[in-house]
């Protein structure tokens, strides 16, 4: 087993391992560059937070992080043909041909109405984080973007608020994150897992690692040199022979969702016949958890593995014991975003079942392989939200509430089309899911008809027939980025071309 020490957190940004949830002040700056020659001076001193543990950085007071775009980093000098190394998702970018209606960016969802990101010209070139402890940020913000980074960007400030504990419909949020394999403990070949687990290997979410499936995800593998000659990039470890511009790094997805907070508590209080303790369990069954995070599925004692000690009590079950949704609805959003089934459909358990399954006999529906195999589309979830709070009663009451509010959704993932864009797809905004047939997720779907006319603005809930949804999210804005390592970081600052 390897020792904590010996994964290279000192090289990866800090983020990717802490939540910073006790740095309850941010400002997430989207950056378009001015002049690539200050911005590559000022990044290559920029104090950026690492993931490594130490005594005095254990619980930092501050940290900064940055991603870029595609475009973001050919300004700085990247060469093509080193970016063109990157995945095609983050080549193309979020609202790229086909990809809007995939992720339901559609109707009044589509980037043309976006507030950013939603064109060429509006996309950001990087977006840079700042987390302060409470009363810390203003000092810290004057600290790192003084003249020069001023005259380096333009910068556009994208709202957060300090609640970091709960997202703007007022449930508990941040509860549910996969725990990462550092050491490599669990295998990652494509052995047939039985089992939910909550141990993802590293390479799931960090660039330059064995993925679930035991390979090492695409991302740029340079030559010595076009790392130059200070030979900053550490070397592959699927090819040593090439430099590894990904590794450490991670995709970044950013996408700015408003909520309608008196438009979600109206519709479940009038489904609801106006009555509190019904309100709440509707409620709580579009979410499948309490407001205070409960979950609607009983845990189970004793470990879900990888699931964290201090969440053990909010997050050790799985569906497998209510597969047509009786306690928690099929089509919940923690059931839609992580239906936590091991790699065969629940019903297949002994090794016969399991043979004829692996052989590829057995589906009862062609929906259940969009279920299996959660493992492969998971994601780190990072983002915060924004706008004033309110409470669900008034929010009931609210007359002409105009008022922003919504979650600035960021997640982590090693592959965006495979983690993010499939969940968004294939679970989220899909209007068949699981045996569903006309609804998508209850707190994000778009309502749109489906290509054949079909409605999405149902709700499958037992006991319940509640009147038609409407939109509750909106998507204001977007970008897919890349997190780089420190080094990468140092090459792009450093070493990489001149920039434009
Ligand atoms: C405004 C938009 C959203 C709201 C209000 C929202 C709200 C929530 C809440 C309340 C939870 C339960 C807390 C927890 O388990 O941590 C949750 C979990 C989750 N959400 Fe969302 N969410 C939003 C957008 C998204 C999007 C866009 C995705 C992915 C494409 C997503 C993926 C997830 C995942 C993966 C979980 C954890 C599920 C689990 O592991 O059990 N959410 N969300």
């Amino acid at each position: 087993m390897l020792d904590n020490t010996e994964f290279e957190f000192d090289d990866v940004q800090g983020i990717v391992h802490f939540a910073h949830a006790h740095m309850v002040e941010t400002c997430f700056l989207l950056l378009k560059i001015r002049d690539s020659a200050l911005a590559k001076k000022w990044l290559a001193q920029a104090p950026v937070t690492t993931a490594e543990k130490s005594p005095e950085t254990s619980r930092p007071e501050t940290a900064l992080q940055i991603a870029f775009t595609a475009a973001g980093l050919q300004k700085l000098g990247v060469k093509e043909t080193v970016i063109a190394g990157f995945s095609n998702e983050f080549l193309s970018g979020m609202t790229s041909a086909n990809r809007s209606r995939r992720l339901g960016d559609i109707g009044n969802n589509a980037p043309e109405y976006w507030d950013w990101g939603g064109s060429e010209e509006d996309i950001p070139d990087a977006l840079l984080m700042l987390y302060a402890v409470k009363n810390g940020l203003d000092a810290w913000k004057q600290q790192v973007t003084g003249q020069q980074f001023e005259q380096a960007f333009i910068q556009k400030f994208l709202p957060t608020n300090t609640r970091v504990k709960d997202e703007p419909f007022g449930f508990a949020d941040g509860i549910s994150q996969p725990a990462i394999d550092w050491h490599r403990e669990q295998s990652t070949d494509t052995h047939r897992r039985d089992q939910y687990s909550n141990l993802l290997a590293a390479g799931e979410i960090v660039l330059g690692y064995p993925n679930e499936y035991g390979y090492y995800t695409d991302r740029p593998l340079i030559t010595s040199a076009d790392d130059g000659p200070a030979d900053i990039l550490p070397g592959a470890e699927d090819n040593p022979r090439l430099k590894d511009l990904g590794r450490n790094g991670t995709y970044l997805v950013l996408r700015q969702l408003q909520q309608d907070v008196p438009g979600f508590w109206k519709y479940v209080d009038q489904a609801a016949d106006g009555d509190t303790k019904n309100r709440k369990k509707l409620a709580a069954a579009m979410v499948g958890r309490k407001r205070d995070g409960t979950s609607l599925m009983p845990t189970v004692k004793g470990d879900v593995a990888g699931t964290p000690e201090k969440h053990s009590k909010l997050n050790n079950f799985n569906y497998a014991a209510d597969p047509k949704g009786q306690v928690c609805p099929v089509g919940a959003h923690i059931r839609r975003s992580n239906p936590r089934t091991g790699d065969f459909p629940p019903d297949v358990a002994g090794p016969i079942s399991r043979l004829i399954r692996t052989l590829g006999f057995g589906r009862d529906s062609p929906t259940e392989d969009l279920v299996a195999s959660t493992r492969f589309h998971r994601m780190l979830r990072r983002g915060r939200p924004y706008g004033l709070r309110l409470k669900p009663a008034d929010a009931v009451a609210a007359i002409d509430d105009r008022d922003e509010r919504g979650l600035q959704f960021i997640c982590l993932c090693g592959n965006i089309s495979r983690q993010f864009e499939f969940v968004q797809n294939a679970w989220i905004v899909n209007g068949k899911f699981d045996g569903l047939q006309d609804e998508t997720d209850p707190l994000l779907g778009n309502r749109q008809p489906l290509m054949d006319g079909g409605p999405t603005d149902n709700f499958s809930i037992p006991q319940f027939s509640g009147p038609r949804m409407p939109q509750f999210v909106t998507v204001r804005g977007g970008a897919y980025f890349f997190l780089p390592g420190i080094r990468a970081l140092k090459y792009v600052a450093e070493s990489a071309g001149p920039g434009k």
